[in-house]
């Protein structure tokens, strides 16, 4: 569910909003996506922490149930990928100088984290 609502609004937000900006001032477009930006955060903080633990939940029948193997290598991979984009989403939307550099290709690096959230999907329906 938590990836669904993660990647679905980051879908929304490439695909639908950043680009329907354009009609905007610059005025509006500022005031508008510092809204979306408030929202955004907590949708996307509650989804990691959701998918954080679940997947500590799912990894304890790993330890458990399977032995060491593809199927492990593949988790491993999903577990490095999944935390490159949790990264990537926390630097876009928590509004720390830091990040900025992240900010300024807002829309580049939103496409990075949604590619990687696909990936991340097909690797998990893989482990199935
Ligand atoms: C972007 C982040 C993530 C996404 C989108 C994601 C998505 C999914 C999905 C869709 C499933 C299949 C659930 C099911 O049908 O029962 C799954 C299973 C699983 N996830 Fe994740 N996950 C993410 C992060 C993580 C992390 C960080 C971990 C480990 C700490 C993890 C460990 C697992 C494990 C062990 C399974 C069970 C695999 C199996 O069925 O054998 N996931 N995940």
């Amino acid at each position: 569910m938590a990836a669904v609502v993660g990647l679905g609004g980051m879908g929304f937000l490439l695909l639908i909003l950043i680009p329907s900006l354009e009609v905007l001032s610059a005025e509006q477009r500022e005031a508008l996506s510092s809204a979306v930006a408030g929202r955004f955060r907590w949708a996307i903080c509650s989804a990691i922490a959701l998918l954080l633990l679940s997947g500590i939940y799912n990894t304890r029948y790993y330890f458990r149930e399977i032995p060491w193997g593809r199927a492990w290598e593949f988790l491993t991979v999903k577990i490095l990928l999944s935390f490159i984009l949790f990264a990537i989403v926390l630097g876009l939307s928590i509004p720390f100088r830091l990040f900025e550099p992240l900010r300024v290709r807002r829309r580049q690096w939103l496409l990075v984290a949604f590619i990687l959230g696909v990936v991340v999907v097909l690797i998990s329906a893989y482990l199935r």
